[in-house]
């Protein structure tokens, strides 16, 4: 397939894992492909990668969501390089790995994160439709003059330990693109939410074989997502194919979060052995 053809779309935190992937695909199937990391280093290793892969047409940009002017000077690249822009997927993420529990976070930390992950997403999607979106002819065939994925969490809705800052960030996406829908939908500009679950990424590799094995046996698949599977879903919501994905939340998350109680509080399951009634 060649369903992006001629378009041109930019990627934050497109250097490694989950965001690299999305890149791929996009390259793969005939886009212009423009993505950002937050350093030189990683920018560059993102692009070694995708010339390992025999890809084309890619430039990595160094670019910190977390800044107005980064992002800015990012649009003037894309605008100086390529003069329109189609599709902007919005990746990039502080992760919060190592968090204190809620009652210790420091508020300077969780407005950091908020920065990055709830900011970053404004700041490019605002740069993209003043610049960009607003301002093209629409798309004959679906009327549509720009398209936003972001890429959220099943942790916006199911909360996890020692996670504050990062749930609060997703959970905060949800109605972050709903508003962005509401406001920029009528103008000809799709925006839409894919909230993965566990995706295997590079740091599944120093994962012991244990803490895998939960994870899998958290799903009712036996398995986590991968980067491409990522991407799968990221380019049917940015493609032609999705007219009426509007403001749509789409969770991907191997049904981790469908059940109500885990097993063990189910009338029908004995308590696991060491349990203790005042365990949180
Ligand atoms: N991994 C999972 O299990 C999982 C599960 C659910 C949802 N997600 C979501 O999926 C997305 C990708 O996750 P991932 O695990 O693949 O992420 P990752 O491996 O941590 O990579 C994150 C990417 O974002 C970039 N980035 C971080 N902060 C940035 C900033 N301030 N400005 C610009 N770029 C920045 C990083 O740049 P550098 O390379 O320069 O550091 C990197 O390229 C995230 O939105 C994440 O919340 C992940």
């Amino acid at each position: 397939m060649n369903r992006f053809e001629n378009r041109v779309v930019l990627v934050t935190g497109g250097c490694r894992n989950t965001g690299l992937e999305i890149v791929n695909l996009f390259l793969r199937e005939g886009a212009r492909v423009f993505f950002c990391g937050t350093s030189a280093a990683s920018v560059a290793a993102g692009e070694a990668e995708l010339a390992r892969r025999a890809r084309a047409d890619y430039r990595g940009i160094v670019c910190d969501v977390g800044k107005s002017a980064d992002v800015a000077a990012m649009m003037d690249a894309i605008d100086a390089e390529a003069g329109h822009l189609d599709v902007v997927v919005s990746n990039a993420a502080h992760l919060g790995q190592g968090e204190n529990a809620a009652p210790d976070v420091p508020v300077a930390d969780f407005l950091e994160i908020l920065n990055v992950n709830l900011g970053g997403t404004l700041r490019v999607v605002q740069e993209a439709a003043k610049r960009f979106f607003l301002r093209q002819e629409s798309n004959a065939a679906t009327g549509q003059r720009g398209v936003v994925v972001c890429i959220g969490s099943n942790t916006a809705h199911h909360v996890q330990r020692r996670h504050v800052s990062y749930c609060t960030s997703k959970g905060g996406l949800e109605s972050l693109v709903q508003c962005l829908a509401l406001d920029l939908g009528p103008r000809g500009v799709r925006v839409n939410l894919l909230e993965p679950g566990y995706i295997w990424t590079k740091r599944w590799n120093d994962l012991p074989e244990e803490v895998r094995r939960k994870r899998r046996a958290n799903t009712l698949t036996g398995r986590e997502s991968t980067g491409e599977n990522v991407a799968e879903a990221v380019a049917f919501l940015a493609s032609d194919a999705a007219p009426t994905f509007q403001g749509s939340i789409l969770k991907m998350d191997s049904g981790a979060t469908v059940a109500l109680y885990p097993p063990y509080a189910e009338d029908s399951v004995p308590l696991p052995e060491g349990w203790k009634e005042d365990m949180p």
